[in-house]
């Protein structure tokens, strides 16, 4: 306990925390940091958000701080809700008022019924966002923990101050919350809170999009996301918000005859590439690149279970949730778009003898994606025989090689032909149509396939000479 306190002396030496005490002091108020900021500084992770939640104006007291910290401070005032924000270096600080009801930032209804500092603890979601720390000059730095907050972050549990109905009640998303730090942190759902997530899951449904997104990424960006998404999976929610990947659960079999259970692959496929990127979207090409495998699934007694096009009908289901979930299209709509048609492709590639042509193909097709397919590629190699595993990333190498002795030679990233439509139209005087399209294409796929460099002059002479086989020059 010694430790503890001296941990939060330790953050409390600065002189935002200096102006806080003095503010607060200098209003006859009584104010504590309170939140996640108090949690961090048990968890030994870094915080620029603090809040603070005053008993009276927090308003008032946002107003009484900016004063004292001058100019570099930016005051914002939330006069609806009873709240200010102080952004001040690259530190916020949100001031709130104790309040009666639940406290929710993100809420639509102000709620400005005043209470005294239990009853807003009481009114947040998690044990371990419950501990506050006095800001006055009088009992400075002393740690107040009603709800067991200490013993809570000590043994890695999430659990609601209290009845869990009620803290879901006050805000549906916190259920998503609660997932989120237990991936986020590596801690665990006590079982009356994880029971009352699955009892109040339909719920979710009034909380907007963008909201419950904002947590699906923090689960996504998580060391391992899979402890959201299995969670996500055993309440009840995942079935709620992405019905596409409960559609992946489950192994039938035929003929003695079983596939993989293609959600834990996913999850598996996931956590691996958590591990080589930190790239958000990529993370999220990983979560739906097999979401086409439903769809795509039959049996054959002659070859068994297949999911022939599952990477294109996959893509094409894309922009529905895209749309569903509020993510902006274009550009990240197309990258993982690009990464879920393809993510076959290098697989394929390294099955077979890896030929030229078809690296060039891959490259032309995925532009700048590429490096990041290569390493959904590898994370997707979920295999339990080593054997495999060897054959698969070692063949991975290879085409690796190839496509950066390709890129070199051929400069084929985002290529273009070297003639375009509009010259060729020019060279036989002819309008737009069809076999303009044809004559593109042929050039295209002389370079792709090594018969042409990708040059004008070379390309150039070969458009002459198709154009004669097809009987346009003499
Ligand atoms: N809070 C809450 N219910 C919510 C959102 C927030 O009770 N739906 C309370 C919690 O006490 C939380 C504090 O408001 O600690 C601040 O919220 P926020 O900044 O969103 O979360 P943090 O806990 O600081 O964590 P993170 O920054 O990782 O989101």
């Amino acid at each position: 306990m010694n430790s503890k306190l001296s941990e939060i002396h330790n953050k409390l030496q600065s002189k935002v925390f200096e102006v806080l005490r003095d503010a607060t002091d200098s209003i006859n108020t009584d104010a504590y940091l309170i939140g996640g900021y108090v949690r961090d500084i048990f968890l030994q992770r870094q915080s620029k958000d603090i809040d603070v939640v005053c008993v009276g104006s927090g308003i008032t007291l946002a107003e009484t701080v900016k004063n004292m910290l001058g100019r570099r401070a930016k005051l914002s005032v939330f006069k609806n809700f009873g709240t200010a924000h102080i952004d001040y270096l690259d530190i916020d600080i949100e001031f709130v008022g104790a309040r009666k009801e639940s406290y929710s930032r993100n809420s639509r209804k102000p709620i400005v019924e005043n209470g005294t500092l239990e009853d807003d603890i009481s009114r947040r979601d998690f044990t371990i966002n419950t501990l506050a720390v006095k800001l006055n000059r009088e009992g400075f730095g002393t740690l107040i923990d009603h709800f067991g907050g200490l013993y809570d972050i000590d043994n890695l549990i999430i659990r609601t101050p209290l009845d869990p109905d009620i803290t879901f009640n006050d805000d549906p998303l916190r259920m998503f919350r609660a997932i989120r730090f237990a991936s986020q942190l590596g801690f665990f759902i006590e079982p009356e809170t994880f029971d009352a997530i699955e009892r109040n899951r339909k719920r979710i449904e009034i909380v907007s999009a963008e909201r419950i997104v904002d947590e699906l990424n923090k689960i996504i960006m998580s060391p391992r996301p899979s402890i959201g998404f299995e969670l996500l999976e055993q309440t009840g929610l995942l079935e709620i918000i992405l019905p596409e990947l409960t559609a992946l659960k489950g192994i039938e079999t035929k003929e003695g005859i079983g596939h993989k259970d293609n959600f834990t692959h996913t999850l598996k496929v996931l956590d691996n590439l958590a591990k080589t990127s930190d790239n958000l979207w990529l993370r999220w090409a990983a979560v739906f690149h097999d979401i086409g495998k439903p769809r795509s699934k039959r049996f054959d007694h002659k070859s068994g279970w297949t999911f022939h096009s599952h990477e294109y009908t996959g893509m094409k289901m894309l922009k529905g949730i895209f749309i569903r979930l509020k993510f902006t299209l274009g550009d990240r709509l197309k990258y993982v778009e690009t990464l879920v048609a393809l993510h076959m492709r290098p697989t394929v590639l390294s099955d077979d003898e890896v030929t030229d042509s078809a690296v060039r193909r891959l490259l032309f097709e995925a532009g700048d994606t590429i490096d990041d397919l290569m390493l959904l590629c590898e994370a997707d190699i979920t295999s339990k025989n080593p054997e495999k595993v060897k054959h698969f990333l070692n063949n991975f190498k290879i085409v690796r090689i190839k496509l950066k002795e390709i890129e070199e030679k051929d400069r084929l990233r985002n290529f273009q032909p070297p003639i375009d439509g509009l010259q060729i139209m020019e060279i036989f005087s002819l309008p737009p149509g069809r076999i303009i399209g044809d004559l593109k294409t042929a050039i295209k796929d002389a370079i792709l396939d090594g018969i042409i460099p990708n040059e004008y002059d070379a390309a150039h002479k070969f458009l002459l000479m198709i154009a004669k086989e097809k009987g346009l020059l003499h």
